[in-house]
């Protein structure tokens, strides 16, 4: 990633205005963790990426690719302040802003709750946020956003080969990481201050961008316990409505294993 290149087209008022660009790093999640740790609120909205992370990690504890030049691999730091009711739809914010930038390249892709994108039943990008809190206080969070861009199918790791594409695998052509990035952070920059002030537009905002459609059978992995029931929209915290025999339940954290018929196509 051209740092300079960058930089300079970056418009938003404060993403990015502190980036950081390596060709390699362990994880962009662990530097961006630095930067909270050594300059507090002074680090938010800071941008960390790299070309290639040798430990990066998904959610759930899953190991995340990043093909070297062939992903887009960044994490932003945030220091947003003490009310936690927006923290929970930040990852939502990052996805919608991947969406919105997929859009740019000609890739038309959809939401999987809470924040894969998809196209089709293939995931294109992942979002993983990650905090650190003693009691009620937080000492800031990490929103770490990975995107497959310039991958062929059979480069991507045999496991994970049926369930993941990539830009070029969709369009046919490979976007200017560099203009891909700022497509995205520009996105991102007004769509995060919109989460901490008002979760609930993010939300709506998102309402039609699902791969679920109302209705539809859903098997969701909730820790070590699996629930089924249908979907039956998103609440105003990002939260999953499940609608079982015991009425329409909310759920916070989870991983819809399989989505039934009548998702995406
Ligand atoms: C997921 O879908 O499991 C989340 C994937 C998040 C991957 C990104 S790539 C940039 C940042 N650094 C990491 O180590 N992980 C996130």
């Amino acid at each position: 990633m051209n740092q300079a290149l960058l930089s300079s087209l970056l418009v938003g008022e404060r993403l990015g205005r502190r980036l950081e660009c390596y060709p390699a790093l362990a994880s962009t999640g662990d530097r961006a963790r630095e930067l909270l740790d050594q300059l507090g609120p002074a680090a938010h909205g800071a941008v960390v990426t790299a070309d290639r992370q040798t430990a990066g990690r998904g959610r759930m504890g899953r190991t995340w690719h990043t093909a070297p030049g062939k992903s887009l691999a960044l994490t932003v730091a945030l220091w947003p302040g003490t009310d936690p009711a927006g923290f929970g739809v930040l990852p939502l914010a990052a996805a919608l802003a991947v969406q919105e930038s997929l859009a740019e390249t000609g890739v038309t892709a959809l939401l999987k709750w809470p924040n894969d994108v998809l196209v089709g039943q293939r995931k294109i990008a992942g979002v993983l946020l990650e905090g650190r809190f003693s009691g009620d206080e937080q000492h800031g969070l990490t929103l770490g956003i990975g995107v497959n861009v310039s991958q062929s199918r059979e480069e991507f790791p045999e496991e994970i080969r049926d369930l993941a594409t990539s830009i070029f695998a969709e369009a046919g052509a490979v976007p200017e990481l560099e203009r891909f990035a700022a497509d995205l952070l520009n996105a991102l920059d007004p769509l995060l201050a919109e989460a901490l002030a008002a979760p609930a537009s993010v939300v709506e905002r998102a309402r039609g961008r699902w791969a679920h459609r109302v209705g539809q059978p859903l098997t969701l992995q909730v820790g070590t316990a699996r629930r089924e029931g249908r979907f039956a929209g998103v609440g105003p915290g990002g939260e999953l409505l499940l609608e079982t025999e015991r009425g329409v339940e909310a759920v916070h954290s989870g991983e819809v294993s399989r989505l039934g018929p009548g998702g995406a196509p």
